[in-house]
């Protein structure tokens, strides 16, 4: 849990005679950063709600960040899920090309800084890209959500809005890019593009994890995508006969969330130092079954 900064500090602040800040990445405990991916549908938030508890204990993260632009019914995000998610320590909300299919997030984005649509999107809409989080030891995490421009819908390149972006973070002690793209190429270009500068970069959108996670030769930890938190047994989320037949009959066809074979899926990223990550590992994790679950059942 944390709590969101409105102002950056100034740059003399907290800052012991190493020039390291005091009680933060610095330390030895250091930062360990849980990011999320892509809720989808109620399934996706009751698997992050069961899993939650067991990744606290097992990582203790310092921050936890979810990109939850699919939790309303597998489109959108409402004030009430949004709610949810912060209510259960997530501290950081990010979003992607679904963060406008429900109107009633609007004037929430506006209020509550901690729920972030891309930073590239044109300054008329909705909402903001970049917001800093406290932790309870003072540590400093800045967050940035992108939209990658192909194939996706996002007024500025990305490539140009992260330097405004970046700048505009203030004094903070790690930076946790969501990079939300189509297009591998644009995630691995970023990733390089930002290798030294950030702590992580990560991907989302096509909800299928990437095998690629690894830490950049200048410290950055790096995965293309993250993939989803939800039904794994549908396509990309959708119940698999709906898109099936999609895809089959070339035909409108109504999409519900599947329901088959929830997991989790993130990635946890340690540092020791400001900007830089020791580790990033991959964690895709079944949703723990309960007692009484059907799926316990024979
Ligand atoms: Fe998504
Ligand atoms: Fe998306």
């Amino acid at each position: 849990m944390s709590r969101v900064l409105r102002s950056p500090r100034p740059p003399s602040a907290n800052v012991d005679d190493t020039g390291q800040r005091a009680g933060s990445p610095g330390a030895p405990n250091g930062v360990r950063i849980l990011f999320i991916g892509d809720l989808v549908g109620a399934l996706g938030k009751r698997t992050l709600f069961d899993c939650l508890p067991l990744l606290r204990e097992r990582h203790d993260p310092t921050f936890v960040v979810v990109n939850a632009e699919n939790v309303a019914g597998g489109i959108g995000i409402t004030p009430k899920a949004a709610k949810e998610l912060f209510a259960r320590g997530v501290d950081v909300i990010t979003l992607g090309n679904h963060a406008y299919r429900r109107r009633e997030i609007y004037p929430y984005m506006e209020e509550e800084r901690r729920i972030l649509r891309p930073a590239n999107y044109l300054v008329t809409q909705p909402g903001r890209g970049a917001c800093v989080v406290e932790s309870e030891s003072g540590v400093r995490l800045g967050v940035i959500n992108l939209s990658g421009n192909l194939y996706l819908r996002a007024a500025h390149p990305a490539f140009t809005e992260i330097e405004l972006a970046i700048s505009g973070l203030g004094e903070v002690d790690h930076i946790l890019v969501d990079m939300h793209a189509e297009a591998t190429s644009e995630k691995v270009g970023l990733g390089w593009h930002l290798d030294g500068r950030v702590t992580a970069v990560v991907g989302t959108h096509t909800h299928v994890p990437t095998a690629d996670a690894r830490v950049l030769p200048g410290g950055t930890a790096y995965i293309t995508d993250v993939g989803m938190t939800g039904p794994r047994g549908g396509v990309i989320g959708v119940r698999r006969e709906q898109a099936i037949q999609s895809l089959r009959s070339q035909m409108p066809v109504r999409f519900d969330t599947s329901e088959e074979d929830p997991w989790l899926m993130g990635v946890l990223i340690a540092s020791s130092q400001p900007l830089r990550a020791d580790s990033i590992e991959q964690i895709l994790m079944p949703r723990p079954e309960a007692p009484g679950d059907p799926r316990v059942a024979g």
